[in-house]
C-alpha cells in the first residue's frame, strides 16, 4: 500500500459530500474548506482529511508539509483541441489588424489552415507536440483532459488524430477522454457541399471511429457559418447509434439553436455559450445538460464572455474549460482561466474553482470519483506555492502559483 500524507495545509478547499456529483447555482460557492488541515491518500484514493488536531500519527510512505499552502482538487479540463500541427500566429496578426474569426475562416484560414498542416504532419510529430502541450497543462494543475479531433476532416486524418489521443491516454499520467469532432468545418474535398459532408461524417467517419473504439463523445461546431441545428441533429442521431454521447460547440458566434439541439439529444454539455440569451439559460435550467463556458476563447478572440454569472444565479451547474486550440484559445492554463472567470464573469474564487473541478468532471461523466475532496475520490490534487489565501491565486493573475500536482496519489 502506498500512503501519502499532506499536513499543515493552510486551506484545504473543494470539499463536498462523497455522493455529490456536481454543484449547481449557489452550491457552487459553498464547497467546504478547512483551515489548518491534513489529507491522507492510500493507493491514489483519499481516505481521510480533517483539521490538524485530528491528524493521524501513523506512518506514511511520503509526508508533505504544506505549511502556508492551499490544497485543492486538480482541474478537470472538459474541452480541448490540443492535437494539432504548427501554430496560427499569422492569423493572430490578421485579427489584430481587424479581421473577425469568421472572416479568417471564410478566407480558407482557421480550422482549414490547421487541417492542411495536420495532413502533412506525421503521427509521431503530432504526438510529440500534443504530449508536450498536455504536460504543460498538467504542470499548471490539470489531471483530467478531454481532447477532440476535428483538424482532420477526412476519415483518415480524423482517425490519425484519435490514434494520437489514444496514445496520450496510454502515456500520460492524466486521464484523457476522446471526442470525435468530424463536423468542425467542411473538409476541403467537400467545399460548397456542406450537406454531402454531413452525410460523409455520418456514413463514413462515424462508423470508422466507432469500429476502432477511439472516441467516447461526439461533437459538432453548431454555429452561425458552420453547422446548422438540423445538420447537428443528423450527426448526433447517428452518433447515438454508436453509443457516442454528445458534447457540442454551441452559441459561440450566435444564438442559433445549438443549445436546444444539444438538450434534445441529451448532450452531456453544451460548450462556449458566449451568445447564450435568456431563453437559452431558461432551457438549460430545465435540462440535465451542463453549460460549459470557455473564458480563454472570449479573452483571446475578443468575444463577449458567456453569461456565467446569470447562469449560476439561475441555478445552473456551470463548468469552465480551456478550449486550448491554435485558433481561438492557444493556452491550457486553468489558473489563468480561474482569474478570468472571477474578473470578467464575476464568479467568486470558490464558484470558479467548482466550475474548473467538480463541474468539469461532471461534464465528462467522471465526477463520481474525482473533481473534489471527499473520502473515496481519487487523490488528484494541486498544492499551491505559499499564498495568503485561496482567493490570492486568481487575484494574483499571471503569477505561477502551482507548486506540485498529484495525480492518483503520486507527485508528477
Ligand atoms: O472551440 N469554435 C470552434 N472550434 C474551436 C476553434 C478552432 C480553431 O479555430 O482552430 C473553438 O474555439
Ligand atoms: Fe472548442
Amino acid at each position: 500500500m502506498n500512503r501519502l500524507l499532506i499536513k499543515n495545509i493552510r486551506t484545504l478547499a473543494g470539499i463536498v459530500p462523497a455522493d455529490t456529483l456536481l454543484l449547481r447555482g449557489e452550491q457552487m460557492g459553498s464547497a467546504e474548506q478547512i483551515d489548518g488541515a491534513w489529507l491522507l491518500a492510500e493507493d491514489g484514493v483519499i481516505v481521510g482529511f480533517g483539521p490538524m488536531e485530528t491528524c493521524p500519527a501513523e506512518e506514511a510512505d511520503k509526508v508533505v508539509d504544506a505549511s502556508g499552502r492551499v490544497v485543492f482538487p486538480a482541474f478537470c479540463d472538459s474541452h480541448s483541441h490540443i492535437v494539432y500541427a504548427g501554430s496560427r500566429e499569422g492569423e493572430f496578426r490578421d485579427k489584430i489588424a481587424g479581421m473577425t474569426y469568421q472572416e479568417v475562416a471564410a478566407r480558407g484560414g482557421g480550422i482549414l489552415n490547421s487541417a492542411d498542416r495536420l495532413h502533412e504532419a506525421s503521427e509521431e510529430e503530432l504526438f510529440e507536440a500534443a504530449y508536450h502541450r498536455a504536460w504543460r497543462m498538467i504542470r499548471t494543475g490539470a489531471a483530467t483532459l478531454e481532447i477532440k479531433s476535428g483538424y482532420g476532416l477526412t476519415t483518415e486524418d480524423e482517425l490519425k488524430m484519435l490514434r494520437v489521443v489514444a496514445r496520450l491516454q496510454r502515456e500520460l499520467p492524466a486521464t484523457v477522454k476522446a471526442t470525435f469532432l468530424g463536423a468542425h468545418a467542411v473538409g476541403r474535398a467537400f467545399a460548397g457541399r456542406q450537406s454531402d459532408y454531413v452525410d460523409h461524417v455520418c456514413e463514413q467517419m462515424l462508423p470508422a471511429v466507432a469500429e476502432q473504439g477511439v472516441a467516447e463523445f461526439v461533437d459538432v461546431f453548431c454555429d452561425s457559418g458552420f453547422f446548422t441545428p438540423e445538420e447537428t441533429a443528423r450527426i448526433l442521431e447517428c452518433g447515438a447509434r454508436y453509443g457516442l454521447r454528445p458534447k457540442i460547440h454551441a452559441n459561440e458566434l450566435a444564438s442559433s439553436g445549438g443549445v436546444q439541439v444539444g438538450i434534445r439529444y441529451g448532450a452531456l454539455s453544451v460548450d462556449h455559450l458566449e451568445e447564450a440569451n435568456e431563453q437559452d439559460v431558461a432551457d438549460l435550467a430545465a435540462s440535465a445538460t451542463i453549460p460549459t463556458v470557455l473564458p480563454g476563447a472570449s479573452f483571446f478572440s475578443n468575444l463577449p464572455f458567456a453569461p456565467a454569472r446569470k447562469m449560476i444565479d439561475a441555478g445552473l451547474p456551470v463548468a469552465i474549460a480551456s478550449d486550448c486550440n491554435p485558433g481561438s484559445s492557444p493556452s491550457g492554463n486553468m489558473v489563468f482561466l480561474w482569474s478570468l472567470a472571477c474578473i470578467k464573469m464575476r464568479l467568486t474564487p470558490e464558484e470558479a474553482l467548482s466550475a474548473l473541478t467538480i463541474n468539469g468532471a461532471a461534464a465528462l461523466g467522471l465526477s463520481a470519483d474525482r473533481g473534489a475532496i471527499s473520502v473515496g475520490r481519487r487523490a488528484d490534487l494541486v498544492i499551491s506555492k505559499p499564498v495568503p489565501s485561496l482567493a490570492y491565486i486568481p487575484y494574483s493573475f499571471g503569477e505561477e502559483l502551482v507548486e506540485s500536482v498529484i495525480i492518483n496519489g503520486k507527485m508528477v
